[in-house]
């Protein structure tokens, strides 16, 4: 009797003090953090990135631009350095991007390449990329935000390739057959034109044979509530494919004030869509990974893309959790 009773409140005291990391590892998710190498040495920035996550991902150390700058250079460093510290750390790595339209080196299109010659330069560069991370990187994003808002296609610099989309996942899969493959893109979270075209565009891949293994979907949000109907029939439709869906580069904007600090009841709105969108993914065993796009408040691209807005992620700028943190843990069956 006695020992049930203490036996109880050890496990209560356990699970409130679990982190994120450890609750989310109970459930088979993966909780991932966008890395800049540059901050590894920050010791605040380490211990929280190795105790709350158990994923890390090269905000920009894969990028095309930064880690091939030149058509026989690979700039390795930077990306090592992130896929060291989670080996040190027993995290899982994602990689990302090999196909996208923005961060491409201008080496690439400078010389006014043919389609042939640009088919030529995407296959050398995702066999040495991915050649490279082979049996580190578990899952990539290979093609990268390749649909407009209408669901029409983007136009790239990749473009003039046939077919691209397709050859780039073939060409991923032979340089590392054990890698998971996704779609990567933003805004298409619920059902709408783009997601439509995001989900038509997969369902094609995979009828074709064309190897893909899942959708990201980035989530760069802000904190009004959200319409969680119409993600969980995006993500229900999507893993029905046999597909799995991640979250890959999630984070909820709010306002910042003039002294660039955001205020207390929009935390807590905030805190509701962090809660909302574990929740949705919870529901979906094919819903494997919630990456937030940082780790801390101090180095994030909001302030500099959405003018305004901030305070995005789950910890603060002191490293303080913030009500988001709790809202995920409870998610996650935090008591
Ligand atoms: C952003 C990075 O966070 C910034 O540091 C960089 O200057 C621009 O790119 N969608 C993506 C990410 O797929 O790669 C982008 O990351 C954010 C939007």
């Amino acid at each position: 009797m006695r020992k049930t009773w203490i036996l109880a409140l050890v496990c209560a005291a356990g699970l409130s003090g679990q982190s994120l990391r450890q609750l989310a590892e109970a459930r088979s998710v993966k909780i991932g953090a966008a890395v800049n190498p540059m901050r590894l040495n920050e010791p605040a920035y380490a211990e929280t990135l190795a105790r709350e996550f158990s994923q890390a991902e090269p905000e920009n150390a894969m990028k095309f631009g930064p880690i091939h700058p030149a058509r026989d250079r690979y700039n390795w460093a930077p990306a090592e350095a992130v896929a060291n510290f989670a080996r040190e750390h027993n995290m899982a790595l994602r990689g990302h991007t090999l196909v996208w339209h923005q961060q491409l080196a201008p080496w690439v299109t400078a010389g006014a390449p043919s389609p042939a010659d640009l088919e030529k330069i995407l296959g050398e560069h995702i066999a040495a990329v991915v050649g490279h991370f082979a049996g580190q990187v578990y899952a990539w994003d290979v093609v990268n935000e390749a649909i407009e808002k209408d669901g029409s296609p983007r136009k790239s610099p990749w473009s003039p390739v046939p077919d691209y989309i397709a050859k780039a996942f073939r060409m991923a899969r032979a340089a590392d057959p054990k890698a998971k493959l996704f779609y990567n893109d933003y805004d298409a979270e619920g059902i709408d034109a783009k997601s439509d075209a995001i989900y038509a565009l997969v369902k094609d891949l995979k009828q074709r044979g064309v190897p893909i293994d899942g959708v990201g979907m980035q989530f760069h949000i802000t904190a009004k509530p959200l319409d969680t109907e119409s993600i969980a029939a995006n993500m229900k439709r999507l893993t029905d494919l046999g597909l799995e869906v991640q979250i890959t580069e999630l984070d909820v904007r709010v306002p910042l004030d003039s002294s660039g600090r955001p205020g207390a009841a929009d935390l807590e709105a905030q805190a509701r869509v962090y809660g909302q969108v574990a929740r949705t993914c919870l529901k979906f065993p094919r819903c494997t990974a919630i990456q937030t796009w940082g780790v801390t408040d101090k180095y994030s691209w909001v302030p500099g893309y959405f003018k305004g807005t901030g305070a995005a992620l789950l910890f603060d700028r002191e490293y303080n959790p913030k009500p988001a943190y709790e809202a995920m843990r409870a998610a996650f069956g935090a008591r």
